[in-house]
């Protein structure tokens, strides 16, 4: 889709992998014989020493149930559990602490919205807005209350740059329009959506925003308040975090205005045997015992990006997708899908391809015998590559970690699996 050659970074920013590599002993290692290069960031991120430090030491240290018992070490995990809270809410600048709902992942936390929000206020005829970019997790929920309620599920498209249709989006919005749900930055085409541009225009037909955070949060500074939406849902294992914690930031007063979305303990206030009544803010959405060192991971994750810096790990990123994009393009018949980053300097540190003559699993194969790890597949936006055309992409996700060598090192197997795989002559796989 992009065919545009990039040039050199115009901006020099400092070099965080070197700075940081020392933090990530997963990473130095070897794989199949050749120094591991990970490029699946997106898919999940590693975890830093500090992060895997404060999980080892709450477990050895402050392990108990939280907000339950009167000892010790119930109050000193509540309030590392809450603390956590908190470091959630400064990272994307919350009012209130009680406005983060943590939750198993964002896939849960959408699913949230859809069943405490959307069985509420959806019925026949109304309609909900969401995109054709948007990963599983931000299309079945909806689906499922769409078939509950008779509300009607509308699409907007990609333009020919792989980024999203606005004069389409503005064709759809209506007044029947209750929601409008989309992704912040896709997990395919790499491009940054303009969240706030598309949060004003959905309000201006009086919808509800919610904004699929998971792959904007871990790359730059997002302010909910600024984007002006009212959800938006964050995944840990993204952030350098552990895997089982997710969040919804919410508006305090439409979350009031929720009813519980799971049933069980720590979100009663008082149970009778035929009623109960419900817990204040959060705690009203986090039934049962919730993931306490997780979220204390979270939190050690968050203070470990923050204290890079987002803006330095967004300049540093930039520069390493420029790059990225220079290398990829040089190789035939090779197709990027998504916004060049001299089109959007903003886009996501990725690029999915396809290569002519080559299936984007056998790529992904060939590289991992040569210790890289990439991934090929759907990336879980089945309809995003069916509007595309293609069955499978190949992707190469970044992070602060990766370094410019291990791109060239990349690019070069790429291009000798491609070499391979066309000499072999047999057709690509379906
Ligand atoms: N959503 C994740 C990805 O993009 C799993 O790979």
């Amino acid at each position: 889709m992009t065919t545009t050659t990039t040039g050199a970074a115009k901006e020099h920013h400092l070099d965080l992998a070197h700075l940081t590599r020392p933090d990530f002993p997963l990473l130095d290692q070897s794989l199949h014989g050749q120094p591991l290069i990970y490029m699946d960031h997106a898919a999940t991120s590693q975890k830093p020493q500090q992060v895997i430090d404060a999980l080892v030491k709450y477990y050895r240290c402050h392990n108990a149930n939280v907000h339950r018992g009167a000892h010790t070490l119930s109050a000193r995990a509540t309030e590392a559990f809450e603390g956590a809270r908190s470091t959630v809410a400064r990272f994307v600048g919350a009012q209130d602490s009680r406005e983060i709902v943590f939750s198993r992942n964002a896939t849960e936390a959408i699913n949230l919205v859809a069943y405490s929000w959307g069985l509420d206020h959806l019925k026949p005829g109304d309609e909900v807005v969401l995109s054709v970019m948007e990963h599983h997790s931000n299309l079945v929920p909806w689906q499922l209350l769409a078939q509950r309620t008779g509300a009607r599920l509308r699409h907007v498209g990609i333009t020919p740059h792989g980024e999203m249709d606005l004069d389409h989006l503005k064709q759809l919005l209506n007044e029947r329009t209750q929601l409008v749900s989309f992704v912040h930055l896709s997990n395919t085409l790499g491009c940054l959506n303009p969240a706030t541009e598309i949060t004003a225009m959905a309000h201006k037909v009086g919808a509800k925003v919610l904004v699929d955070g998971c792959q904007a949060l871990p790359h730059q500074l997002v302010d909910v308040q600024a984007i002006g939406c009212d959800w938006y849902v964050g995944s840990g294992h993204k952030l350098c975090g552990p895997t089982g914690i997710g969040f919804l930031w919410g508006r305090q007063q439409l979350l009031q205005t929720m009813a519980p979305f799971l049933g069980g303990g720590e979100m009663i206030a008082a149970v009778q045997l035929e009623k109960s009544t419900w817990a204040e803010l959060p705690h009203k959405f986090e039934a049962g015992t919730p993931a306490i060192g997780e979220a204390i991971g979270l939190a050690a994750a968050l203070d470990y990006l923050s204290a890079l810096g987002l803006e330095r790990i967004h300049g540093w990123e930039q520069q390493l997708t420029e790059h990225l994009f220079h290398r990829l393009q040089a190789i035939d018949g090779l197709t990027i899908y998504g916004p060049d980053p001299q089109r959007q300097p903003d886009r996501g540190a990725m690029a999915s391809f396809t290569v002519a003559g080559a299936h984007a699993h056998d790529l992904a194969a060939l590289l991992d015998n040569s210790g890289i790890c990439i991934r090929s597949g759907d990336h879980c936006t089945q309809p995003l590559h069916q509007q595309l055309q293609v069955t499978a992409t190949a992707r190469a996700s970044l992070s602060f970690t990766n370094t410019m060598a291990e791109i060239d090192h990349m690019a070069h197997h790429l291009q000798e699996a491609v070499t391979l795989l066309r000499q072999d002559g047999e057709p690509p796989l379906p």
